[in-house]
């Protein structure tokens, strides 16, 4: 028999079906709940509330568990690439040999962009934040490649996904390379995504350019691990957009626009720009820990915490791993990462960070590997955006086969001014 929550309301008991999840998951679904009874639900932050049911990506924060469509992220991380984890996400299974193939040419097929969308690069100050280039020029997709009749809903989906994982790349390249003053290097078809990606990046045509393999492993995994992570903010906002049915081009915008900030992909960035200022400051890491546990201070430690994980990343685990491998083959000794490492130790003994939980998060060790790669700090959050990419059209895509989909619309509780007069200006104080 179905379990069913019984809440006492305005002397009335209101029966709320409950929704059990395939990992046992359990949410009450209160969407008759102000119908029945005028009352709406609040919950500030969503610390408490599930938006949607979804068959993408599953975590369990309290055991350290993430699986994208039931396979573990270790296996993964070890045995996948990201394009083939791109189609498991946005297809719902892992490809067979031949889809694989289809799905990596028509990817490979359309890595370049239109020449005039060049242009546009020249119109940016040379120092315009990579992350906002991204959004306008994803932005401006949707006026190269508009709405056609001849198509159906789902070929012009499935194409605008492939355009867009095809694009992605070169459109960050090309913001990278305009930051520096080199020419755009045209994207090569018969490279991998991410062997093409780092060519994109740092190849000139002045001398021949081999791709490191150790970075191209490393890259790969890194886009693995960032390609999904349910109903994060960027994700939500990928599936609110979606749900006014604006264009998928749209829909990713508004995500990368989302993920710029701090509190979410931005804090690969702030990881870099807070062990740097405490190799400059010095005064050792307690100094930093003191301050993020300071209340009156709103220094917090960037890299640590999540609003889901309370035990352990899994992400994180695995890139403190790759990004040991990554150093020590390429000989790179960064007292950046000395101090990542004590900052580490020091937080996880501390009873502050104990007591909260708060863990290393992916984030915290992005940043030294996308460092040691040469990315610039200013372009780490376009990094997790190339990563997410896959999981944002997955979630858009799930939203639009949901059955009586409805435009997400939240409540609010309003808290202003009851019925006021409107005053002249002249006899306003
Ligand atoms: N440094 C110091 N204190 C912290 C930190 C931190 N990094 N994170 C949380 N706390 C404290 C917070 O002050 C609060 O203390 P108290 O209970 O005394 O008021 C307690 O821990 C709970 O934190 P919260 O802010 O209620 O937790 P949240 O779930 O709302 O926030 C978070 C999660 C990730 C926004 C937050 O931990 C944070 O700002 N971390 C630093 C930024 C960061 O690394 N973000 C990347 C997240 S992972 C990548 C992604 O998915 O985007």
């Amino acid at each position: 028999m179905s379990e069913i929550a019984e809440l006492k309301l305005a002397g009335q008991t209101i029966e709320l079906p409950v929704v059990i999840g395939t990992e046992n998951e359990k949410g009450v679904d209160v969407s008759n709940l102000r119908a029945k009874t005028g009352y709406i639900t609040l919950d500030n932050g969503y610390m408490n509330t599930g938006a949607c049911t979804s068959a993408i990506t599953f975590i369990d924060g309290e055991k350290g568990i993430l699986r994208y469509r039931g396979i573990p992220i270790e296996v993964l991380a070890e045995r996948s690439t990201f394009l083939e984890v791109a189609y498991l996400l946005i297809e719902g299974k892992l490809p067979t040999q031949a889809e694989l193939d289809y799905f990596t040419n028509r990817v490979r097929r359309h890595t370049m962009i239109h020449e005039d969308i060049k242009r546009f690069y020249d119109g940016f100050p040379r120092d315009a934040h990579p992350m906002a280039i991204l959004a306008s020029v994803v932005s401006s997709l949707s006026t190269f490649y508009q709405h056609d009749d001849q198509r159906s809903e789902d070929e012009q989906f499935s194409l605008n996904a492939v355009r867009l994982l095809a694009k992605l790349p070169t459109i960050a390249a090309y913001a990278y390379k305009k930051s520096i003053g080199q020419p755009l290097m045209y994207p090569q078809n018969h490279m991998s995504y991410c062997e093409n990606f780092l060519h994109m990046m740092f190849s000139t045509p002045a001398e021949h350019y081999e791709v490191d393999p150790v970075m191209t492993e490393t890259l790969n995994l890194l886009l693995i691990l960032h390609a999904d992570h349910e109903q994060n903010c960027s994700t939500s906002t990928v599936r609110m957009v979606s749900s006014s049915k604006a264009s998928l081009f749209a829909a990713i915008t508004a995500g990368i626009c989302a993920l710029w900030g701090p509190r979410h992909g931005g804090a690969n960035e702030e990881v870099i720009d807070m062990l740097t200022q405490m190799r400059n400051e010095g005064g050792g890491v307690k100094k930093y820990i003191d301050m993020a546990k300071d209340k009156n201070s709103n220094f917090k430690l960037m890299g640590f915490g999540h609003r889901v994980y309370k035990n352990f990343d899994p992400r994180a685990k695995i890139i403190k791993a790759a990004c040991d491998k990554l150093l020590a083959r390429m000989k790179i000794s960064d007292p950046l990462l000395d101090i990542a490492k004590e900052l580490e130790e020091a937080a996880l003994k501390d009873p502050y960070f104990v007591e909260r939980k708060l863990y290393p998060n992916v984030d915290f060790y992005s940043g030294i590997i996308y460092k040691a790669m040469g990315i610039p700090t200013v372009a780490f959050t376009v990094m997790f955006a190339l990563g997410r990419l896959p999981g944002w059209i997955a979630h858009s895509k799930e939203y639009s086969k949901e059955p009586g989909n409805k435009i997400n619309r939240p409540r609010q509780i309003y808290i202003g001014e009851p019925q006021s007069e409107y005053v002249s200006v002249d006899k306003r104080k």
